[in-house]
């Protein structure tokens, strides 16, 4: 429903072992490897519909490189690269790479490597793993609780509701939601999309100094079993679980976070309402009100503030914020070029 962007269609991700990295997500979560070049690796779930929707590449530490967003058209591809300039950002037009063309890139106002595409090359499986199914591009994963496609990134930012209303202005995606803490109206949430799910780009906050880092890259299965199949299989296969399963209030999806062997956080989804309204007005949840943990029954797990790269300072989560991050929030002395 933006008029510019389609969806969110890869991420690229960093990795100090990409070896590692990329064992695990072939052999423990499901994915498949479909190219390597030059030191990247290329994977995809089954049911993507590009050729990829991930890109392990190497580097010192873990990180989000680019987040790539697919347009409806070439036209809108040009739009939506004027828009940005037109926001105060200006990219480089790039020579695309494997699988997609030509590309639009820049670095967004909080830091965030964001690239804009229209030619994405479509899967198309080899006879031995066609489907059944006519509209799906390849048949299911033999491996239990694979999940079926990429679904969303959430990055942290110094402040997510500005970092919102950037994206929101500049390539029109839907402000779905805002979570602000309950002590103070100090946002640390925000969840955007370009189409009818809660969000395909969410926001945590960042107490720390270091821009354009990432909290938790996602993917997407069908049901609830499924995603639990899948907490058990990473349980029995020696992955720790770092929270839930359990349901988030904001976008009502089931959710399972555990970590790649980077350190990277990797969440599971399942459920979730679909929206389409063209005039929605975001809620402002709170802790309290169930924004992250609808069942408010459980502690937030102080390893979920961490965020990629690393840093001595914690982001908040989708499960809300630490006690840590929260004080750094209500302490004016405690922040950044304040005292
Ligand atoms: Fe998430």
């Amino acid at each position: 429903m933006s008029r510019y962007l389609a969806q969110i269609a890869h991420l690229e991700v960093t990795s100090p072992d990409v070896a590692a990295s990329v064992r695990f997500y072939t052999e423990h979560f499901g994915l498949r490897v479909v190219d390597e070049v030059d030191g990247k690796v290329y994977l995809r779930a089954w049911g993507d519909y590009h050729r990829y929707s991930l890109i392990v590449a190497p580097g010192e530490e873990p990180g989000l490189a680019w987040m790539a967003w697919r347009t409806h058209s070439a036209e809108a591809l040009e739009q939506a690269a004027a828009s940005v300039e037109a926001h105060g950002i200006t990219g480089t037009w790039n020579e695309g790479g494997p699988g997609h063309g030509r590309s639009y890139d820049f670095i967004g106002p909080h830091g965030h490597g964001t690239r804009l595409v229209w030619e994405m090359e479509k899967y198309q499986a080899p006879d031995e793993l066609k489907s059944s199914w006519l509209d799906r591009p390849e048949r299911r994963s033999d491996k239990a609780g694979a999940p079926r496609f990429f679904d969303h990134v959430t990055v942290a930012s110094r402040a997510p509701r500005e970092m919102a209303q950037w994206y929101s202005k500049a390539l029109d995606l839907r402000i779905m939601a805002y979570a602000d803490i309950d002590e103070a109206p100090i946002t640390i949430l925000a969840f955007l999309t370009t189409n009818e799910k809660s969000h395909d780009l969410g926001i945590v906050i960042d107490t720390s100094d270091r821009p354009g880092r990432v909290n938790h890259v996602a993917f997407w299965l069908d049901t609830h079993e499924e995603l639990l199949i899948a907490a058990d299989v990473l349980m029995e296969n020696g992955i720790p679980i770092e929270y839930g399963p359990s349901m988030h209030g904001i976008g009502e999806q089931n959710f399972l976070y555990f970590r790649e062997p980077s350190g990277l956080r990797i969440e599971l989804n399942s459920g979730g309402y679909r929206n389409y309204l063209p005039d929605w007005e975001p809620n402002v949840w709170t802790p309290s009100t169930g924004a992250s943990n609808i069942y408010r029954n459980s502690v937030m797990p102080q390893s979920m503030q961490e965020s990629f790269p690393f840093a001595k300072q914690g982001t908040g989560t989708e499960e809300g914020v630490s006690d840590e991050v929260k004080q750094a929030l209500l302490d004016p002395a405690s922040r950044l070029g304040q005292g």
